[in-house]
């Protein structure tokens, strides 16, 4: 059987975090989980992930039923923390070691390097220009790997060697027991280094691209493989037609679909799972989680749109907050400083601007009006407002729930809606207006006099 082992008990001191370093998300993921993807994807039958530090947290977003778990107390190096799979590895099994804090890998790369393995214990190994932080791979004069000095232990020239150990290693599972047995703690960690195994002859498949094999130790490098991902995604969007203008500030998460001819504004983020259809236009400043958008909408300038769905030909924003459950049948318009919550607009129907429409299921081809406001909480409970066809809501008109408007109302401006309005209605709720002649100048010119004699 091939099983992949994968290292995710260290403390991740450089991170500086009360939290598990293989659950830092990178460009929207954990990044172990991009490990345990690409073991999959390259056909291991089984995972072990050795937890430790963090191990609940670790275990409970890991669980799944191809992956076991063994827990290295103490971290007492990465040779360590391999020995505690060992309960679950058979002579004859293949083993493919990994280290959770390597999201760029890629399985591809995993299987060419099985494929390539030609001793029976094998690791990759890279050229990078800057090689500080990794171990470096020491070679005799003939090429024979002799064994790999980490940062901590190496001497000037050594430092300066620019082949660096990956951390992939694959090995028969006899080989790996033989090899562990040999390793000690004798070097200025203290621990017991994995490394160590190549000791003893070992064959180093050398890969020429070394940004796969960023190691996260800390949140700079956590920036820099979120910014390659988020790259690498605008990349295969532009390829099969999506506009990206600013692939720098393209802050997308990986299970999101965009198709052509969508362009995207600077400093737009995507979150979770979107789709988002043909021909849309998304403003910079926006936020979109697990949402859909269907075609031809554009999403104006700064509106965060939150697990809702926008049918075809809408145009929201700027400035527009859809919450939870909002649903545009398609052909709305959101305007600015308009809030939505579990809210149903049918086709046609728009709130062009300053309202909040919480909790109500509005028809077709329906008008709000600036400021109109449902209420629809009194503190305890939560209540609904229906909108039924045709209706037109007037400006600043409060819709005090639980209300129902018949199809084809009129509710004029200004109006407290408290009780249902029967279809065909005009609703309407004022104080009669009076107007005192001259009473606003004469305001006027008293003020003035007062001002100047206090000035
Ligand atoms: C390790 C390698 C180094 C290589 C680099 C590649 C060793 C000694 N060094 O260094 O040669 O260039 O990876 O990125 O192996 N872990 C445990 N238990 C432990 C210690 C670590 O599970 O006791 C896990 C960590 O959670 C991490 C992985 O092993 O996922 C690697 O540990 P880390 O401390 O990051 O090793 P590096 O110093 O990066
Ligand atoms: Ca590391």
């Amino acid at each position: 059987m091939l099983k992949a082992v994968i290292l995710a008990a260290g403390k991740g001191t450089r991170m500086r975090s009360e939290n598990s370093k293989v659950l830092f998300n990178v460009a929207g993921k954990p990044m172990i989980d991009y490990v345990i993807e690409s073991s999959r994807n390259c056909g291991v039958d089984e995972i072990i992930v050795i937890v430790g530090n963090c191990a609940e947290k670790v275990m409970e977003h890991t669980k799944a039923s191809d992956i076991k778990f063994a827990m290295q107390k103490e971290q007492k190096g990465t040779a360590d923390a391999v020995k505690q799979a060992l309960e679950y590895i058979n002579d004859d099994d293949k083993i493919l070691i990994l280290c959770g804090d390597m999201p760029l890998i890629k399985s591809e790369t995993l299987k060419e390097f099985i494929e390539k393995s030609e001793k029976n214990i094998n690791f990759i190994s890279t050229k990078t220009d800057n090689p500080t932080g990794y171990g470096r791979i020491v070679r005799s004069p003939n090429g024979d790997v002799i064994k790999i000095i980490e940062e901590k232990d190496a001497n000037e020239n050594e430092k300066n060697i620019n082949e660096i150990n990956t951390g992939v290693y694959f090995c028969v599972g006899k080989d790996l027991k033989e090899r562990l047995l040999n390793v000690d703690s004798n070097n200025a960690q203290n621990e017991f280094y994995l490394t160590d195994i190549v000791k003893g002859g070992a064959f180093a498949y050398c890969c020429n691209n070394d940004t796969e094999f960023l190691g996260i130790n800390d949140r700079l490098q956590l920036e820099v493989a979120s910014k390659i991902m988020w790259k690498n995604r605008a990349k295969e969007f532009m390829k099969n037609g999506v506009s990206i203008l600013d692939s720098d500030t393209f802050y997308c998460d990986d299970k999101v679909s965009i198709s052509k001819d969508t362009i995207i504004y600077p400093n737009v983020f995507i979150e979770g799972n979107v789709t988002i259809g043909e021909n849309c236009k998304i403003y910079s400043g926006c936020r979109i989680k697990n949402s859909i958008i269907e075609n031809n909408c554009e999403i104006r300038d700064n509106s965060l749109i939150d697990t809702s769905f926008i049918g075809a030909n809408s145009n929201v924003g700027p400035m527009a907050h859809l919450r939870p459950e909002t649903k545009l049948l398609g052909n709305n318009r959101i305007g600015n400083f308009v809030e939505t919550k579990k809210t149903v607009l049918g086709l046609d129907s728009k709130a062009s601007h300053l309202t909040y429409l919480g909790d109500s299921q509005i028809g077709n081809n329906v008008n709000i009006g600036c400021g109109t406001i449902t209420c629809n909480y009194d503190g305890y409970n939560k209540y609904n407002t229906i909108i039924e066809d045709d209706v037109f809501v007037g400006s600043d008109v409060q819709l005090v729930a639980p209300v129902k408007i018949g199809k084809n109302v009129i509710i004029a401006a200004g109006t407290t809606v408290t009780k249902d309005v029967p279809e065909n209605a005009l609703a309407i709720s004022r104080t009669l207006q009076s107007n005192k002649e001259n009473l606003g100048l004469e305001i006027k010119e008293r003020n003035k006099s007062i001002k100047e004699k206090n000035a």
